[in-house]
């Protein structure tokens, strides 16, 4: 507690996923006047303009008490620079609760710091699993969760996914979708950005493509059959295509940057900020992605959205939603369908809890724990 009473709350972001959701839960606790004490720390695992300050100014989020600046790396580098600068910070501030987001590099390395020095942590968004360890954001969920005090999560497969790990009832509370706050208080001023129309695309009659999994875009092989499949895909809907850096490095690595960036129908472009990437999800006739905030995105907005992966540790959008696992081989028949549903219109349904309120939720679990 400080001085006058209040909960301290040390927020830790550091990858552009991170920052729609900590804006919310941020200006849930300040809307508590007087309850909490926060300070938020910006890892610099996301350091480019385009993937993490642009997104500082569209949604208002504060600008970070700390930066670590500890920039990209291998995973092992990357988590132990994160450790090594953050211990003296939460040491000097001494909060009553660490709060992370998701599943980054920064989640888990902020987590395992507090833990060892017995910070209580609040996991927002905990308890997914794609049950998928070869995918470094499992590797992270499983460590974050096992280690944190307060499991905050989005929809009830989370919970079930907890309470089979041996989880206590009393550290899981289900608050519901944190990003959706931000997604429902922004609609509004997205679509006044015209996003598709400020890129030359005509509203419901292209496809969003965001791909940046280091198992679809790391090996040339695969690369070079998603590259193939997206000029396939161009001949009958055109693309727009904002490209991840880890993307284009690779497109660039294996020669495949030229031609994709040459075809009439593909619209390779910078990474968008959050608002263009909402107006050109909502006008979509389909987004295809290997993200996971984009599956929820797309649910929300009852937009067909077509996962390029083998599993999702969301499948709450599936179930409840617009969403639907795809692999090249399949995409032709899957974009074909998820085109056709648009065009009908079909009414898609939305998880309960995604409601725009969930930072509330969040801030009263605080509050009460
Ligand atoms: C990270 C997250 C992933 C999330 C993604 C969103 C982990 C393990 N992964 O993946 O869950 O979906 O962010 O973007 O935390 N780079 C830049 N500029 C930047 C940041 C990165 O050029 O601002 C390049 C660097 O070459 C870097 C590479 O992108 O090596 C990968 O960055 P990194 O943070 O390691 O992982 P992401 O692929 O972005």
């Amino acid at each position: 507690m400080s001085e006058r009473g209040a909960v301290k709350v040390l927020h830790v972001v550091g990858a552009r996923p991170n920052f729609m959701k900590v804006a919310p839960v941020m200006r849930g606790m300040a809307a508590r006047e007087g309850r909490f004490e926060q300070r938020l720390v910006h890892t610099g695992q996301h350091y480019d303009a385009a993937m993490s300050q642009v997104f500082f100014d569209e949604l208002g989020i504060t600008p970070p008490d700390d930066n670590l600046e500890v920039g990209s790396g291998s995973h092992a580098a990357q988590t132990a620079e994160i450790m090594l600068r953050f211990e003296p910070v939460i040491e000097a501030f001494r909060p009553d609760w660490l709060v992370v987001v998701g599943d980054v590099n920064s989640t888990m390395a902020a987590t395992l710091v507090a833990a060892k020095i017995g910070v209580r942590t609040a996991h927002v968004e905990a308890g997914l699993r794609s049950f998928d360890r070869g995918m470094p954001e499992e590797i992270n969920r499983l460590v974050t969760d096992a280690l944190a005090d307060l499991l905050l999560t989005p929809s009830p497969d989370a919970d079930l996914n907890l309470r089979n790990e041996g989880v206590p009832e009393s550290r899981i509370r289900q608050v519901g979708n944190v990003m959706i706050d931000t997604l429902a208080a922004n609609l509004e001023r997205a679509r006044e950005r015209q996003a598709p129309r400020r890129f030359g695309l005509e509203p419901r009659r292209y496809v969003y493509v965001t791909l940046h999994r280091p198992s679809n875009v790391d090996t040339q092989e695969s690369l070079a059959a998603i590259a193939s499949c997206l000029l396939d895909v161009s001949r009958r809907a055109p693309v727009v295509f904002p490209v991840h850096p880890r993307t284009r490095q690779r497109l660039h690595d294996f020669g495949l940057l030229e031609s994709l960036a040459s075809a009439a129908s593909v619209k390779l472009i910078e990474p968008v900020g959050y608002l263009d990437s909402i107006g050109l999800a909502e006008a979509a006739a389909c987004v295809l992605t290997d993200s996971g905030g984009l599956q929820e995105e797309t649910t929300f907005l009852r937009v067909p959205c077509l996962t390029l992966r083998p599993n999702t540790e969301r499948p709450i959008t599936i179930s409840e939603g617009s969403n639907r696992l795809t692999t090249l081989r399949a995409l032709r028949d899957d974009l074909d369908l998820a085109l056709a549903r648009r065009a009908a219109g079909e009414a898609f349904p939305c998880p309960a809890l995604w409601d725009g309120k969930a930072s509330e939720r969040v801030a009263d679990a605080l509050l009460s724990a």
